[in-house]
């Protein structure tokens, strides 16, 4: 029987379960598609760890988990055009991509998926793709930027901080002492979070000034740009809402959608852009898998898979 990685109470990820349930049936302009791989995020801890934040993303109980897949398409509903049977896609569903089937919309969020492209690498682009392309494109940057990217080892934050400097502009990204070498290797000048941070950021350019940040972290990314006197205009934040925000910009995935996806997925089938993977767990340790990811230090993505 297919299985299906849902939550019946809120609270931890010991409420999630794999439960055996019938094959889904795509109806009218709908896909079927079987998962090879899905993704992990920080919506999905946030969801089944808190109600009142799985009520502001309309989740109810029971609830499935994961957003991001990748996998072959196994049925086409009526009317369907754009996908072939057995094609390799890969896309976003709300909370229900852990399990070996999805059925997505046809207009939806699905491409398809490149054949260089690994589906662990494919189905964790979904939702951070489209969220570092949406961040990095609000600010317009270019090379006459320097750019601060916080979190710039983590899921969103190492595909905005890759965007932007192929755009030419200088980047300085926040991680610990253990992502150093890794974002060096991208390109990113590395320096560490917590206090003191815009001191340590001065140090590490000299002369430079920072012209734009592209926050994935929170306040105290904001905190140094203001005190490093970025105008919040230049400043976007995917995390950073309300007073704390300051006024800087809060465009997220919402505002990137499937040609932005296909552009990312083209360009990391390339090996122009860098999607590591953390860590890969089978279905039937997804528990695990959050367990890995809750902490908030993985590099890149925890992926799940059903084979
Ligand atoms: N608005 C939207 O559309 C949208 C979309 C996607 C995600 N988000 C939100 O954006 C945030 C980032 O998402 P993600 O998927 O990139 O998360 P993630 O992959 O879990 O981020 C992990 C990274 O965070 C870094 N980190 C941990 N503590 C830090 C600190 N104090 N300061 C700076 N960096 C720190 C870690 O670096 P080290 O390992 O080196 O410690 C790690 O590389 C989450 O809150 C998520 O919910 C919003």
């Amino acid at each position: 029987m297919p299985r299906f990685v849902q939550f019946d109470e809120f609270g931890s990820r010991d409420y999630l379960h794999v439960v055996e349930r019938e094959r889904p049936w795509p109806g009218p302009g709908q896909l079927l598609v079987r998962v090879m791989a899905a993704g992990l995020n920080p919506m999905d801890y946030k969801a089944y760890r808190d109600e009142a934040a799985a009520a502001r993303m309309g989740v109810t109980l029971p609830s499935g988990i994961g957003q991001d897949f990748s996998g072959f398409v196994e049925e086409l509903g009526e009317g369907v055009t754009r996908f072939e049977l057995g094609q390799a896609v890969l896309g976003t569903v709300p909370f229900a991509a852990i399990a070996d089937f999805v059925v997505v919309p046809e207009d939806g969020q699905v491409v398809a998926k490149p054949d260089a492209l690994t589906f662990e690498a494919a189905g964790s682009l979904g939702v951070v793709g489209r969220t570092a392309m949406a961040s990095f494109r609000s600010l317009g940057i270019g090379e006459h930027d320097t750019v601060l990217v916080s979190a710039a080892a983590g899921g969103v934050g190492v595909l905005a901080a890759q965007l932007a400097v192929r755009s030419g502009a200088t980047v300085i990204g926040t991680a610990s002492e253990e992502n150093h070498e890794f974002l060096e290797s991208l390109g990113v000048i590395p320096v560490e979070y917590g206090h003191g941070l815009a001191e340590r950021i001065r140090d590490a350019l000299d002369d430079d000034r920072v012209t734009a940040v592209l926050d994935n972290h929170g306040a105290d990314t904001i905190e140094a740009a203001l005190e490093l006197g970025v105008p919040m205009d230049r400043v976007n934040s995917i995390t950073t809402f309300g007073p704390a925000a300051h006024g800087a910009r809060n465009v997220g995935g919402r505002a990137a959608g499937n040609a932005e996806l296909s552009e990312l997925a083209e360009l990391l089938a390339e090996n122009e852009l860098v999607l590591p993977i953390d860590s890969i767990y089978p279905i039937e340790r997804t528990v695990e898998a959050f367990a890995r990811l809750e902490p908030g230090h993985v590099r890149g993505k925890v992926v799940v898979v059903t084979d």
